[in-house]
């Protein structure tokens, strides 16, 4: 989708739960914070909560009217917002203790060119955190996209985890109100040196 579809949806309606995913939670609760990027932050619920828990944090994606929507949050003025594509968007290399990717879907090539860019701009042992609708979700699971080429997968992910010391990378179920949603998951330390 362009950024005019999503200018649409998000004028529209808010898309998603104020709050963080909570899979994204549970991984990051303990983590201490530092500086952090969430890729395609929508409305910005992961970029507000990690905000909230002392990150410094930029918020980027191309969609201005879902920025729009984080902005008039609480606590939005602790957050940086960019709106920009994150395609050509870039931090400076070594400077992040987190790279947030939430619910991005783009074609698998993309998906690795950007991971990839975003694993360089982590600090030694700073997180790369990519969560998103499985491609198994199209047959055993329920909502997201249905174009098979923009899901996640582990086995597509498996480029940009080789760059990583991982902590997790698998596929993982989500309850929703429909029923199961099939989401793949990747968690990985930049590794030292
Ligand atoms: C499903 S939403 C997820 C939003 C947020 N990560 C969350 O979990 O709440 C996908 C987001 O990706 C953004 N997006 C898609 N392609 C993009 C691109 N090339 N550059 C920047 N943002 C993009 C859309 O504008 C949309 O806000």
């Amino acid at each position: 989708m362009r950024a005019e579809d999503w200018d649409r949806r998000y004028a529209e309606q808010a898309q998603w739960s104020p709050g963080p995913n909570g899979l994204v939670a549970e991984l990051l609760a303990d983590v201490p914070p530092g500086t952090a990027v969430d890729l395609a932050a929508g409305e910005g619920r992961h970029a507000l909560w990690l905000a909230a828990r002392g990150w410094a944090v930029t918020a980027v994606d191309f969609s201005a009217a879902g920025l729009d929507r984080g902005r008039a949050r609480p606590g939005a003025d602790r957050v940086g917002w960019v709106t920009a594509d994150v395609l050509t968007w870039s931090a400076a290399e070594g400077s992040l203790d987190l790279v947030l990717v939430a619910y991005l879907h783009l074609p698998g090539e993309q998906t690795t060119a950007l991971l990839t860019r975003a694993v360089g701009w982590l600090r030694p042992g700073g997180r790369l955190l990519v969560l998103g609708h499985d491609v198994a979700n199209l047959t055993a699971g329920v909502g997201g996209p249905q174009e098979p080429a923009i899901l996640h997968s582990v086995d597509r992910l498996a480029p940009v985890a080789r760059l990583l010391d991982v902590d997790r990378l698998e596929q993982v179920r989500r309850a929703t109100a429909q029923g199961t949603a099939l989401d793949t998951l990747l968690l990985g330390r930049r590794p030292a040196g």
